[in-house]
């Protein structure tokens, strides 16, 4: 995201707690002078905070996102879909700035409608070990509308559906990085379940592209971006150790308490709305991310 807002001309100060972050996705941005860097927990509050000038924009991003992250960090998950999209959402109203947050399809829960649309209220479960994210995400977006309604802030909600590509980290627990890290070091992939659950997967540059004409839209109700494209995990699984050449195989563990049966977004409101469909196939999204992770994993054997 910050990559794409210095292109289109933009000065970002990027902030970060890096409880899941690290500062190797930031190194290229080193050198450049539209790009600021503060180690920040948003959850914190920002007095004195100085973005160097009026903020036009705040997008609010920041959370564990993966199962593994946030199941070890539950507490820091609810307050930063609470208490840090209200500290995000005072900067907004302070500098008169547009606010984004990137909320989840974890808000439908095991969902009971299929694809996906934005006016399907959910099947969560408030008090699973899941809860934490999912309730802490649909908290943030009743907190954004709040603040659309009651202070005029000018609010979008985009609900991502399963993104995936560089940069992300191998350990992270999100499906595409522990196939990827299995298959590129020859270990059986770990398939939940008969792996007939699905998924749909989205490249990074089209959802961050889906994020910006959001950012720009005047609309206020939430906006599902991912990837239609539906697939099972079996055949994912199946399609990565294809790509990546690999002799692993596939070994099956039990189901995690609450795991979705079916996710597919039904994007008709992006199309409509925003203009706006993904563009990179799966098999070219996948190749740029298998080659982003045979260096890491080269770089860990090494
Ligand atoms: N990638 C996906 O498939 C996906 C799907 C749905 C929603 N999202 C949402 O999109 C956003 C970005 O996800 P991502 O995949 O790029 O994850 P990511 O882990 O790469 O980025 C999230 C960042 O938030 C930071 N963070 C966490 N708590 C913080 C805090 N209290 N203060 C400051 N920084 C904090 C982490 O250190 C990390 O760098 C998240 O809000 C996530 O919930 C992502």
């Amino acid at each position: 995201m910050c990559d794409r807002l210095l292109l289109e001309g933009h000065t970002v100060v990027g902030l970060d707690n890096l409880l899941t972050g690290s500062l190797d996705n930031l190194a290229h941005l080193n050198s450049s002078s539209s790009f600021r860097f503060v180690q920040h927990d948003v959850n914190q509050p920002l007095d004195g905070f100085d973005p160097g000038g009026a903020a036009d924009a705040v997008l609010h991003m920041a959370s564990a996102a993966s199962p593994k992250d946030y199941l070890a960090h539950p507490i820091e998950t609810l307050e930063v879909g609470s208490v840090g999209t209200r500290n995000m959402l005072e900067l907004a109203r302070a500098h008169s700035a547009r606010f984004l947050i990137t909320s989840t399809s974890e808000c439908y829960g095991d969902p009971l409608v299929h694809p996906q649309v934005e006016t399907y209220w959910g099947n969560v479960n408030p008090v699973g070990p899941r809860s934490c994210y999912d309730e802490s995400k649909r908290f943030a977006e009743a907190m954004t509308m709040a603040y659309h309604r009651t202070h005029s802030v000018r609010t979008n909600i985009a609900r991502i559906f399963n993104t995936y590509g560089p940069r992300m980290q191998l350990n992270d627990g999100r499906v595409v990085p522990a196939f990827m890290d299995q298959a590129l070091r020859g270990e059986p992939l770990t398939v939940f379940g008969d792996g007939s659950q699905t998924r749909s997967f989205c490249y990074v540059s089209d959802l961050v592209d889906g994020l910006y004409r959001l950012m720009l839209s005047e609309e206020r109700y939430p906006v599902n971006l991912g990837n239609p494209h539906e697939m099972t995990i079996l055949d994912f699984a199946t399609h990565i150790i294809r790509l990546t050449n690999s002799s692993s195989t596939v070994v099956r563990e039990a189901l995690p308490e609450d795991d979705p049966r079916q996710r597919r977004p039904d994007i008709s409101k992006a199309r409509r709305v925003l203009g706006w469909e993904p563009v990179v196939p799966l098999e070219e999204g996948l190749k740029h991310t298998a080659d982003f992770f045979r260096r890491k994993v080269s770089a860990q054997e090494a």
